[in-house]
């Protein structure tokens, strides 16, 4: 049996990615608090992982004890500004708190500034449905990183916004005021400019500030390639969710397959690309699905899959999106801002972190500037329409009683950042059945 490790560049960042809403609990003034109490969710977010109350504390701690060094996770806007004439400056301490307790544990915090949840106040003037919540987003970021900036230079602007208008004003899993396809994009449109103008905001306050955005790449092939309408559904699909804000950011003009818009401003607008990757896409013509432009997506009937059959475990798409990242934006950074998979007893995900992590390596192995990884996700927490049905962490929660426990994959993940590789006799211990596919003898 061959032995050998895969090792990473010095420096490079390893850690988790959480968000707000998913894990702090009682966040009872945004939107999404709302869609629950209505009855759209599987479940509800009700404590979390109570990180409000405090248990950031022992969470942290896992992650800094198993060889983390950087932690992503986001702020909520709701509880920095409960209404759009007030501060809460006890939010923001409580935040600082945090980043200080990252520093302590020796781990490099990124902020994200917007991560799918908004407050009440400003979804009911219509959210990001209207240019009116530019400013407002600016006025939200310059406040949060002037109270953050001591602790963090890293900022995430916006997680996923193809998802965010997608997920609310196509497909109708998320909370959507006034949805249908013209608006998505119009969405979209208003995040890319509220990108922009926290983009520049940053700079102005922080000088050393490092700032992008988290876009979920979604590869795509079609369903039978033979098929000229399958081949026209995946371009459709694929230019609509992938490719909004990379050409509004690569050149001021945002293409989506139900316009154009121009942004200049957004042009230039990111010093690194974070990408979330989760799986590959499997696209076909469906003349019943109007509402998504007659395209319907799936994974292959052999693929490898999660739990609920939300992700087919592909880590070659992982490598592919790398490469287009590459492709698209030579010499940007890149940071894996999400990655992972839902898997309540844990037989799925060290084969997938081992095998994705793989793929990582070989794309760092061509100098591609690949800075960071952060697994979605460090402990299970709400999973948005999905609820408590899908497991991501490497700790398993008990909701009722907020009790941790350790995953296998934490100790795969654990001895992946400590060692700054992978090594054979880790996929030999925790995941002996893609031994043979990534290091074959
Ligand atoms: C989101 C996360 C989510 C994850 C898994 C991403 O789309 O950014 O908030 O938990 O996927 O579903």
């Amino acid at each position: 049996m061959p032995q050998a490790t895969y090792h990473f560049p010095r420096g490079f960042l390893w850690g988790t990615a959480t968000s707000s809403h998913q894990v702090e609990g009682n966040n009872t003034n945004n939107q999404w608090w709302q869609w629950e109490a209505e009855g759209h969710t599987n479940g509800k977010s009700g404590l979390a992982c109570d990180w409000w109350g405090g248990r950031w504390r022992e969470d942290f701690d896992r992650a800094a004890e198993a060889g983390q060094n950087a932690h992503r996770f986001s702020v909520e806007w709701s509880r920095i500004q409960p209404t759009p004439d007030r501060w809460d400056e006890d939010a923001l301490d409580r935040y600082r708190s945090m980043l200080r307790g990252l520093k302590e544990r020796g781990m490099t915090p990124m902020v994200t500034l917007h991560h799918f949840s908004d407050p009440l106040w400003l979804y009911e003037m219509c959210g990001w449905e209207t240019e009116e919540v530019v400013p407002l987003f600016e006025k939200f970021v310059r406040k949060t990183v002037g109270a953050l900036k001591e602790y963090v230079s890293l900022w995430c602007t916006i997680n996923e916004p193809n998802v965010y208008a997608l997920s609310g004003y196509v497909s109708g899993d998320f909370p959507a005021r006034n949805p249908g396809l013209k608006m998505a994009a119009k969405v979209m449109a208003n995040m890319l400019r509220g990108h922009a103008a926290a983009y520049r905001a940053i700079h102005e306050i922080q000088l050393e500030s490092r700032v992008g955005y988290a876009l979920q790449f979604r590869p795509m092939v079609p369903k039978r390639v033979w098929f000229p309408l399958d081949r026209l559904s995946r371009n459709i699909r694929y230019a609509g969710l992938n490719m909004g804000f990379p050409t509004g950011i690569s050149t001021g003009v945002m293409k989506t397959p139900v316009g154009n818009q121009r942004i200049p401003e957004a042009k230039g607008t990111q010093d690194y690309l974070g990408l979330n990757y989760y799986s590959v896409d499997t696209v076909w013509f469906d003349p019943r699905n109007g509402k998504e432009l007659f395209t319907a997506s799936g994974f292959p009937k052999d693929a490898d899959m999660s739990d609920t059959s939300f992700i087919a475990n592909i880590p070659s798409g992982f490598y592919e999106t790398m490469k287009w990242a590459v492709k698209m934006y030579p010499n940007t950074p890149i940071i894996i801002t999400e990655n992972g998979v839902e898997c309540a007893d844990d037989h799925m995900r060290p084969r997938y972190l081992a095998q994705h992590i793989h793929q990582m390596w070989r794309a760092v192995n061509f100098n591609w500037p690949i800075k960071g990884y952060f697994h979605w996700s460090l402990v299970d927490n709400f999973e948005w329409d999905r609820g408590w049905t899908q497991r991501f962490g490497l700790w398993a929660l008990d909701v009722e009683t907020q009790k941790r426990t350790k995953r296998p994959s934490a100790d795969l993940y654990a001895d992946i950042c400590n060692k700054n590789g992978l090594s054979s006799e880790m996929v030999k211990k925790y995941c002996p059945e893609v031994f043979e596919k990534m290091f074959p003898s």
